[in-house]
């Protein structure tokens, strides 16, 4: 029998088993499968479903990629806007989403700036949420991509040796990635300014080092995490020039890590500021083979959030 998934809604990785993770990673590489060649755009999985994006937080790849992925699985889409929204005349995040609700979607995919916002309009409506970044708190289609490249890359997560560098405090990528990884396996090693390391972190299962070359030091993925300067109170660093002095990654670092590494970084990238120039266009970098992947994963989440088993032949 195949295995199912029973989550209603994704709000976070923290929910999920390491079945419920690889259940989404192998039906993703289904989809992947899909990409070619030769490239079918378009299966008839979730034909008669409505998929709504609700992004009140500015979005490049994750707003276009389950917007991709539900159109490859050939159910509508509909987009709202939080600026042209009557937002802007007061109305509340929960009476906007009730209204949201009432248009009958079959699922809403949420960005906030509020750490909880999705779990919120879960919990205070019926209809499926997925959480595409609430605030500091998780941003797990992020994670999970990110899981499925590591994977395509490296086949398993068992083992590998991943250093997360940057800010990881306001980093809801760093947070999602740091439960899904150690529920999979992977030695997860983190690294950044003091000022953007939480006091606490080590008892999520991670080793902390103050130098990133120690983290660096053999890993076979080196992520890289962008300073969140929207999300910080007050600068936590003098500029960017100082901070790539001191925790910048350069051809040199990377020399540290294992030779077949592989380098990520979710996006937006700071060039110059947490990595060098050259370093994003340099033969380790998988960094736009991830937003690729990311519509391979959406798909599967929006898929199996909706009742789609990974032996459908809807997904061929
Ligand atoms: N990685 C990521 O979340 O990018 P966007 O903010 O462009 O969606």
């Amino acid at each position: 029998m195949s295995p199912s998934f029973k989550h209603k809604h994704i709000l976070g990785i923290e929910d999920l088993s390491s079945k419920d993770i690889t259940l989404i990673l192998d039906t993703a590489k289904r989809f992947k499968d899909l990409f070619g060649p030769p490239p079918i755009r378009k299966v008839p999985a979730l034909r008669n479903m409505m998929v709504m994006t609700a992004f009140f937080e500015p979005s490049t790849r994750t707003k276009l990629s389950f917007d991709s992925a539900a159109k490859r699985l050939n159910a509508d889409t509909m987009a709202f806007s939080a600026s042209t929204s009557s937002l802007v005349k007061g109305e509340t995040l929960i009476d906007t989403c009730k209204n949201l609700e009432a248009m009958q979607p079959s699922v809403i995919v949420i960005r906030h700036k509020s750490s909880g916002a999705p779990r919120f309009v879960a919990e205070n409506t019926d209809v499926s949420v997925l959480n595409a970044g609430d605030g500091w708190h998780e941003h797990p289609s992020q994670a999970l991509l990110d899981m499925y490249t590591m994977r395509e890359n490296k086949r398993s997560l068992e083992g590998l040796k991943v250093a997360l560098l940057g800010d990881i405090t306001h980093s809801r990528v760093a947070h999602s990635n740091i439960f899904g990884l150690t529920k999979m396996g992977a030695e997860v090693h983190v690294s950044g300014p003091s000022t953007m390391i939480p006091r606490d972190i080590e008892r999520l299962g991670v080793v902390v080092h103050k130098r990133i070359q120690d983290a660096v030091a053999d890993a076979d993925v080196v992520m890289l995490l962008r300073i969140q300067l929207e999300r910080m109170p007050k600068t936590l660093f003098p500029s960017n020039r100082e901070y790539f002095r001191f925790f910048g990654v350069t051809p040199e670092i990377m020399k540290l890590a294992a030779k077949d590494h592989i380098l990520m970084h979710p996006g937006p990238i700071n060039r110059g500021v947490e990595l060098a120039y050259e370093l994003a266009d340099g033969e380790k970098s998988v960094i736009l083979d991830q937003v690729t992947n990311g519509i391979a994963v959406r798909m599967a989440m929006l898929y199996l959030v909706l009742g789609g088993t990974i032996e459908e032949e809807a997904i061929t």
